[in-house]
């Protein structure tokens, strides 16, 4: 294992009904935005719920900012962070998932990026954005309210923002923008369209597997975590798409997506984050679900870079498939493993997912357009072992254009 610093200051209040601890998460004096999407939150009624606890104690001013996209935009957020400034606002409240999040994440991060006019500089978040956001030192407060659980972004300290008109959807991270508390109410999920609940439970497995799949180190407590987080969202996933109104199933569901990516099984051990770099760019080009990104990819990455991850990829196929090799003497480690992978896709096929670009109605002219894009985001060392470069990428994506089982 290696060395590492694990903080993780996010204080999670889990549980049905748990929106009324709002009155007391959220200071009392404070001058509230709350941030959410597209209005499914008003829709289901979680802002009224949010908007009755802010106003249950305490003297808040509370403002609103709706319209934060799915994958959100760079342009919509410069334009909730004008407004912090123009009404001194200090705790930002998203209400939503992860690209509200993400997105009110950013806003805490570039609200202080201000030009002379006082409008923040759009010049300014921009580089901060494509910095990762590392220089910045000063943030305002935020929280969630989790609304779908998938991107784990409720109990971490990073996120992706999207740039339409330049194409690029861009990570970032700062431990400034840790929330200082997310609620997660399983119940709030109920409302999920099919689609959402399945590309949340596929980005939750992808984040394991792009802390997991990488090489051996002995870090025994992260990847037993891995593979048991793994193993339950096969089992809920399954659960989930047969019964859909099981509150159960949804709380399973919603705290291992929140523990898939807080930070602790990615502690001590190498990480391999390609088939999330290059899904980035297929959503900026084609509006594919991030999730579904994933799907199409994750396979066709595994079996690229089979070589280098040959003993995780064993183990993998043991520990979570059951596939074991003393039993059948028969399979060699390369039948293994294609096994493992081909269950894999078929659990994302049992999902509605996609596993090929030929699902996603792509065909191998997008592949010129994605190696272009990765070039111009610097994402060409990808890996664990930072050996995914271009020709690499490229490969993935021609084993990506129909499905190899
Ligand atoms: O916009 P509204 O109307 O709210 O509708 C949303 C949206 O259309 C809807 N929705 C959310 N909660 C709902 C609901 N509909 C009915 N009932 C509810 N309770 O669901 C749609 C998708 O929402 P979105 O927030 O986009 O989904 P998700 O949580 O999957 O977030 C995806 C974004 O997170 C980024 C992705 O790249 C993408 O931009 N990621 C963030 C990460 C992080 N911060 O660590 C890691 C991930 O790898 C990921 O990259
Ligand atoms: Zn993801």
């Amino acid at each position: 294992m290696k060395n590492f610093q694990y903080y993780n200051p996010v204080r999670i209040v889990f549980g049905e009904g748990q929106i009324e601890q709002l009155a007391d998460l959220v200071p009392n004096d404070a001058k509230v935005l709350i941030t959410y999407g597209g209005g499914s939150a008003e829709r289901t009624g979680t802002l009224d719920e949010v908007r009755k606890a802010l106003s249950a104690s305490g003297n808040r001013e509370v403002f609103e900012f709706g319209g934060i996209e799915p994958n959100p935009e760079f342009n919509t957020l410069l334009k909730a962070a004008d407004m912090v400034n123009e009404h001194n606002i200090d705790f930002l409240l998203a209400v939503g998932g992860g690209s509200v999040i993400d997105g009110s994440k950013f806003v805490a991060l570039v609200s202080s990026l201000t030009d002379q006019d006082g409008t923040v500089s759009r010049e300014k978040a921009w580089d901060a954005l494509t910095s990762y956001t590392r220089n910045i030192n000063s943030a305002i407060d935020l929280g969630a309210v989790l609304t779908i659980p998938a991107t784990g972004s409720e109990m971490n300290s990073g996120g992706v923002v999207n740039h339409s008109e330049r194409q690029a959807k861009l990570p970032f991270g700062n431990s400034l923008a840790f929330p200082k508390f997310s609620i997660l109410d399983p119940t709030k999920t109920l409302t999920l369209p099919e689609r959402q609940v399945m590309n949340g439970v596929a980005d939750a497995f992808v984040h394991v597997m792009e802390q997991y799949l990488t090489y051996p180190v002995n870090a025994k407590v992260q990847d037993a975590f891995a593979e048991s987080l793994l193993k339950i969202l096969i089992e809920e996933g399954a659960a989930v798409k047969a019964d859909p109104e099981n509150l159960e199933t949804r709380k399973n569901i919603m705290w291992t997506a929140t523990m898939a990516l807080n930070g602790l099984i990615g502690t001590g051990v190498p990480q391999d984050w390609t088939t999330h770099m290059v899904g980035h760019e297929l959503t900026s080009l084609h509006s594919i679900d991030h999730a579904r990104t994933l799907t199409i990819l994750l396979p066709s990455v595994l079996r690229e870079l089979k070589d280098s991850k040959i003993d995780k990829l064993l183990q993998y196929a043991r520990n979570v498939w059951a596939i074991d090799s003393n039993t059948d003497t028969k399979q060699d480690d390369d039948s293994i493993i294609e096994t493992a992978i081909v269950k894999t896709e078929n659990f994302f096929r049992s999902l509605g997912l996609p596993v090929s670009l030929a699902d996603a109605e792509l065909d191998e002219s997008a592949i010129d357009p994605v190696i272009k894009q990765l070039e111009a985001h610097n994402m060409v060392k990808l890996g664990e072992h930072g050996n995914n470069d271009l020709e690499v990428s490229r490969r993935i994506l021609e084993r990506s254009l129909t499905s190899a089982a």
